[in-house]
């Protein structure tokens, strides 16, 4: 059987930049400064810059940066959060584990993000913060979205975790709201080789709130001093940057725009050899936008049929949850019902989630666009 093709690889990625890597951790290590130090800071600065906003703050993981950014909005208990029913399963969770009622709407049936008009029809007297996610590289329709929050006064919390380096009629992601979220979970497209995650916000109060937040409510002045200064001054939590994930996401920085170029290059291959087939529907490619696609989406009503096969010759794909988060048993009590959110639902059934990651070789994306349709001609 010929080598088989991986959703992502990340082995692949270490060997093209292994003394860069190396070199970063060892750094560390000789420093003997773990967890919210220099290297940390100057990841920050970094990514600020790069976003294009004042401040970023690193956090551990992605879920945290959103549920620690509604906590210090004061967004919690009574609250509802307005997201998309197509997404990780993670913004959802956060949004319940801050305390709030996740409300899902419907997405766009194309760009598969955001609805604005399921958004602005979800809003009720209790909604306090809408979730836009950049959904697999593709920026949500913001222009809408920041219009109908602003009338209703609502926090605007994007989930850029899939989209890191992508564009909205000329600006980042990341800069688009009040505040943003994003997971650099390894398989993401600066993904550390650990858990980590980073806040990006021009708002200097929420900043300095949730740089307290993320080490246990202290004055950010004290870290790293010793704790019992000012321990307890607002409780906080545990959810901290470490110098070694930032250290390795500095070194990646340098490589994204190379990386998401290469990414859109690998999309328009899938798109080029997969448009003519007509039975299948392929990933938005809006005007509005500069994508950094982060999986590649195509649609297939012989979801399952086509991953086996496709998984028969190697290759390696991925998948939604059957109906969407939504309707898992965690959020049986808000009372989703089948055809609640009809595209997100429809799109979720029929997603086969094909793989896009920089290294990953034309020969290999020829092959899978081949495989496909091969299958389709026999189905
Ligand atoms: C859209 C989205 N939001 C949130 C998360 C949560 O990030 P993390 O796994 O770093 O907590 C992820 C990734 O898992 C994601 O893809």
């Amino acid at each position: 059987m010929s080598t088989p093709i991986p959703l992502v690889d990340l082995r692949r990625e270490y060997a093209r930049i292994r003394s860069e890597i190396d070199e970063s951790v060892a750094r560390v290590l000789r420093q003997g400064w773990f967890v919210l130090g220099e290297e940390t800071e100057a990841f920050e600065e970094a990514w600020a810059v790069y976003c294009g906003t004042s401040h970023a703050i690193g956090v551990g993981n992605g879920s945290d940066a959103i549920q620690l950014t509604l906590w210090a909005a004061g967004i919690g208990p009574g609250d509802e959060v307005i997201l998309p029913a197509l997404t990780s399963a993670f913004t959802a969770l956060a949004v319940a584990i801050a305390g709030a009622q996740p409300v899902f709407v419907d997405v766009d049936p194309e760009r598969t993000t955001l609805d604005p008009e399921a958004f602005a029809a979800g809003i009720t007297p209790r909604t306090a913060a809408v979730v836009p996610v950049h959904l697999y590289g593709c920026p949500a329709k913001m222009a809408p979205i920041l219009e109908i929050a602003q009338r209703h006064g609502l926090l605007v919390l994007e989930d850029a975790s899939q989209a890191h380096g992508a564009r909205y009629e000329g600006s980042q992601v990341g800069s688009l709201g009040k505040v943003a979220a994003f997971s650099f979970y390894p398989s993401t497209n600066l993904g550390a080789y650990g858990d980590a995650g980073a806040v990006t916000t021009d708002d200097s109060a929420l900043a300095e709130k949730l740089r307290a937040l993320r080490h246990g409510g202290q004055h950010p002045a004290v870290v790293p001093a010793s704790p019992g200064a000012t321990w307890a001054e607002t409780l906080g939590t545990s959810s901290r940057m470490d110098d070694i994930q930032a250290a390795i996401l500095g070194t990646k920085l340098r490589h994204l725009s190379a990386w998401n170029k290469r990414r859109r290059s690998v999309a328009s291959r899938y798109q080029a050899g997969l448009r003519s087939t007509g039975s299948l529907a392929l990933p938005p490619t809006p005007e509005d936008a500069e994508l950094a696609p982060h999986r590649y989406l195509v649609r297939a009503s012989l979801r399952d049929k086509m991953r086996e096969y496709l998984a028969g010759a190697g290759i390696d794909s991925g998948m939604h949850s059957i109906r969407g988060v939504a309707f898992g048993e965690a959020y049986a009590s808000l009372g989703y019902k089948p055809g609640s959110c009809p595209n997100a639902e429809r799109i979720a059934a029929q997603a086969v989630l094909l793989p896009v990651f920089p290294q990953i070789s034309s020969a290999e994306v020829d092959k899978i666009v081949r495989l496909i349709r091969i299958f389709l001609a026999i189905h």
